[in-house]
């Protein structure tokens, strides 16, 4: 059936600047890391991109690596883009990455020009683009000079292939050096994306401080615990789940009870602020004044329509932040 947007998709979702950067975000994106593969249906991936527009996501984010096999998540994205996307490209902000290993040999991985610039040409090919809004270095290459990681971006941008860059995964203090490079460069980083939930506070420590004075956006990656922080595991693994899928980045011997049992003092704050656990999870994690967007990742249709939820009940009490704090440090 062809697919006609809902009509009134800007009119609830909130759109966040990047820092100080003129682009706005949806305040929740989605991210085509795990059910976007060659493996999973591309009906129920047609499903989960259309209502996500429907609701007022105009993020998607990709990687050259996302599938499985590697790859597959931005060819079944260029095929929806093509199905049913055609009229709205300029509604949409795509970002993808370059930065894990993608193909064999020295070219295929890490942070050299080489790389980079081949793998964004891969990209584009499979997402049948001329251009991505957002292009990613995934992660910090301690062995490629930044200088010439940092050019890659820059070139990318000056060859019109992107239009902004963004680094992920990056340290504070190597964040630092390389916002001076890109600027110097006369292309501004963006965008941060590092992880960040209640379960992964690390960017506490330095890195929001650092984007708040850079004025680089935020965009914090698997905010749900990869599906720990909502109602998933409360009461085992369900059979349909990441876990049972036999995932490498979520086993089931990382739901442990003490983990489970915070998560069910946690549901019982989010019920009395008549919220589900993972848009409670998710409104904790915009509480950040740096915070552009959270990137969640979802199986179906019906996640979707619960975290953009979260948007209706964004504010805390201290009183409940003090809670949420002292079940999370509860060993
Ligand atoms: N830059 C990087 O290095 C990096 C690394 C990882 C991820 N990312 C990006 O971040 C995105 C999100 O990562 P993620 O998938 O780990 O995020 P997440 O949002 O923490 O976890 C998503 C999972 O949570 C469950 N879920 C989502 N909404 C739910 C709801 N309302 N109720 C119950 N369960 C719900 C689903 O699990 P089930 O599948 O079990 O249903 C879903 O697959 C990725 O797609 C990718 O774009 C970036």
């Amino acid at each position: 059936m062809t697919y006609i947007p809902c009509n009134g998709r800007y009119d609830t979702m909130k759109y966040n600047y990047c820092g100080k950067n003129g682009l706005k975000l949806s305040a929740i994106s989605l991210g085509l890391w795990h059910n976007f593969g060659d493996v999973n249906s591309y009906e129920n991936s047609q499903a989960m991109i259309r209502r996500a527009f429907d609701l007022g996501i105009t993020h998607f984010d990709l990687a050259n690596n996302y599938g499985p096999p590697p790859g597959a998540a931005e060819e079944t994205f260029g095929r929806i883009l093509r199905d049913d996307f055609k009229a709205y490209r300029d509604e949409l902000v795509i970002s993808t990455k370059a930065g894990y290993t993608m193909w064999p040999g020295p070219y295929g991985d890490f942070g050299s020009k080489k790389y980079l610039l081949a793998s964004l040409d891969q990209s584009l090919k499979r997402m049948g683009l001329d251009y991505v809004d957002i292009f990613y270095h995934h992660r910090p290459d301690e062995n490629t000079p930044l200088e010439e990681t940092m050019g890659a971006l820059d070139l990318a941008v000056r060859q019109g292939k992107a239009l902004y860059v963004g680094l992920s995964n990056y340290k504070p203090e190597q964040g630092k050096k390389a916002f001076a490079i890109l600027k110097n460069l006369g292309t501004p980083c963006l965008i941060h994306q590092p992880r960040y939930s209640m379960v992964d506070r690390w960017i506490e420590n330095g890195l929001l401080t650092l984007l708040e004075d850079e004025g680089v956006g935020c965009i914090a990656f698997s905010p749900l615990g990869k599906g720990v922080l909502t109602n998933r595991y409360l009461h085992g693994i369900p059979e349909d789940s990441r876990v049972a899928s036999q995932s490498a980045f979520l086993k089931s011997e990382d739901i442990t009870e003490a983990l489970i049992s915070k998560v069910a003092r946690l549901n019982e704050i989010a019920k009395q602020r008549e919220q589900s656990m993972a848009q409670m999870a998710l409104a904790w994690v915009l509480r950040n004044k740096q915070m552009t967007s959270v990137l969640i990742g979802a199986s179906r249709v019906s996640q979707i329509d619960d975290c953009v939820g979260a948007l209706q009940r964004l504010d805390f009490s201290t009183e409940e932040l003090e809670k949420i704090d002292s079940i999370l440090k509860d060993q």
